[in-house]
């Protein structure tokens, strides 16, 4: 078991070794600054590992990251400190004792959310967590893309000194619910002795437009200030998978 944990902490660092982290979190500060410049509290809603919410700790920001995975918190859990905490728990369904300023939820969180009830229940749960002007940052997957871009099978493989990963993706498309589920099967073999780790994952993915998010955002009391293409600015096209949104709470 704690041979399987260690292969599979390997196994997500090394999928993600090539994700810029320290530069989404100074995009993300960049945008709150914008938007919210005395901000000091952040929850983070499907943190994963953690690795965003320690970026802004080390900047000065009181940080709870809400995240379902035992596996993924962990991790996530080995650098806890007094300001960054950690808090198992659905986003769909969570309880703080607190308000934030900021909530976020990054690399396509809100899109693991395929049903309305879910999506609606978070975004009332970030409303009523949020300080009156709070703001809810996301970015999505962004529906002109997938349609244009018609996800298909692939393969990934990837090595270090320590692991071997062979990842086989396998999309299925439910284009009346705006769904592609992604069924990985996943072989994670060591470098260093016999271990190997075999399992599947099943992503069903849910992508949006900007008015569907305008909706989603109205019906429970918030107004989108800014959609972009994710991190580079961009105005989004069929060609941006990841489309940001700025949210702020607009009644109480
Ligand atoms: C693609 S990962 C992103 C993790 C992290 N935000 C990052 O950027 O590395 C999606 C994360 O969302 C979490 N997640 C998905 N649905 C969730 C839910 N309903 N409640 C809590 N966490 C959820 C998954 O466990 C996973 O850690």
């Amino acid at each position: 078991m704690i041979e399987n944990f260690k292969l599979y902490s390997q196994y997500y660092n090394l999928l993600y070794y090539d994700k810029d982290y320290p530069a989404e979190a100074a995009y993300i500060i960049e945008l709150i600054q914008e938007y919210f410049p005395n901000a000091q509290n952040i929850i983070e809603l499907g943190c994963g590992t953690g690795k965003h919410a320690s970026v802004f700790a080390e900047k000065g920001f009181s940080v709870l990251g809400i995240e379902l995975s035992e596996d993924m918190l962990n991790i996530a859990r080995q650098n806890e400190n007094n300001r960054l905490r950690f808090q198992k728990a659905n986003i769909s369904n969570f309880k703080v004792d607190q308000k934030f300023e900021i909530a976020l939820s990054l690399f396509h969180v809100i899109s693991y959310l395929t049903d309305n009830s879910s999506l609606i229940r978070t975004f009332q749960l970030v409303h009523e967590s949020l300080y009156d002007g709070g703001l809810f940052i996301f970015d999505v997957w962004h529906t002109p893309a997938v349609v244009s871009q018609v996800p298909e099978e692939r393969i990934k493989k990837l090595s270090n000194d320590q692991i071997q990963i062979i990842r086989r993706a396998t999309p299925s498309i439910f284009s009346e619910e705006n769904i592609v589920e992604v069924n990985y099967d996943i072989e994670v073999s060591s470098l260093k002795d016999p271990t190997q780790l075999s399992f599947k994952e099943i992503h069903p993915m849910r992508h949006f437009c900007k008015n569907e998010i305008d909706l989603l955002a109205y019906s429970t009391g918030f107004e989108i200030l800014k959609s972009e293409e994710f991190l580079t600015k961009n105005v989004p096209s069929n060609l941006t998978w990841g489309v940001a949104y700025v949210l702020k709470k607009i009644n109480s």
